[in-house]
């Protein structure tokens, strides 16, 4: 797993170019799959959601949208400049939103204090997954449901063209858009080594998590997990 500090420094590094990356990278099909995470948090009706790994908000942002106004959204990152961006963003558009610095290893949130905790593709970078998830648990209220949206593994006739566009095509194409080649191979790396479905709902239940259960996207490259505290 990466070491925390390494992660930090390389988001603040492409903070600034990074939405548009974002979107440039998945074809647009990212906004589709935050959709699918924000309609499975306005299910569960919270009054209270805690979106992890914000970096610049666009999930904050997108259950701000589509959340009631009494229910209370903040987002939490541990890379400031990708906060800031939110920030200008929320005071640009006049979007009552807030964002904090948080580590997700030691989060500034009360135990229990969560009806709904977000994170979208935040889980991969953890330096101590188990210590992560553990932390994802305490925050959350006992009812209290987590979403996570994070890249998976393919289908295993889809790994071929998989393997090519995360190990060769993602960072060259990304370096380019960003100017840093290393974040990218970063990234396609990160992509490589995190477990499947399967595996990531074993280490959810393994966390204390109950009702585990994902949703395959994109022939299994991006999957969304839920699960109760
Ligand atoms: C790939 S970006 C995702 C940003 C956003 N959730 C989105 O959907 O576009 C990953 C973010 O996770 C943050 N991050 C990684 N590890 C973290 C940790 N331990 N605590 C808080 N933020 C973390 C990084 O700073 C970065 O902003």
């Amino acid at each position: 797993m990466p070491e925390g500090s390494a992660v930090q420094r390389m988001f603040s590094g492409i903070a600034s170019r990074y939405d548009f990356a974002n979107r440039v990278l998945s074809l647009g099909l990212c906004v589709g799959w935050r959709e699918q995470l924000v309609a499975a948090a306005k299910a569960a009706q919270p009054k209270t959601v805690a979106d992890l790994a914000t970096g610049s908000g666009d999930v904050a942002f997108a259950l701000r949208r589509d959340l009631p106004p009494d229910c209370t959204i903040v987002g939490y990152d541990f890379c400031e400049p990708m906060l800031e961006l939110g920030r200008i963003r929320a005071r640009k558009e006049n979007i009552a939103l807030e964002f904090r610095v948080g580590d997700c290893m030691s989060l500034p949130i009360a135990t229990a204090s969560q009806d709904v905790v977000t994170i979208a593709y935040g889980v991969r970078n953890f330096e101590d997954r188990a210590k992560g998830l553990g932390e994802l648990r305490r925050i959350l209220h006992p009812d209290g449901t987590l979403l996570i949206l994070e890249f998976s593994q393919p289908n295993a006739w889809f790994l071929p063209f998989h393997f090519v566009h995360v190990r060769c095509v993602l960072p060259v194409l990304a370096g380019i858009l960003t100017g840093d080649f290393g974040a990218y191979k970063y990234l396609g790396t990160s992509i490589a080594g995190f477990p499947d479905a399967a595996g990531l709902d074993a280490e959810l239940k393994a966390a204390g998590f109950s009702k585990v259960c994902h949703k395959r996207m994109l022939f299994g490259t991006v999957a969304l997990h839920q699960a109760q505290a």
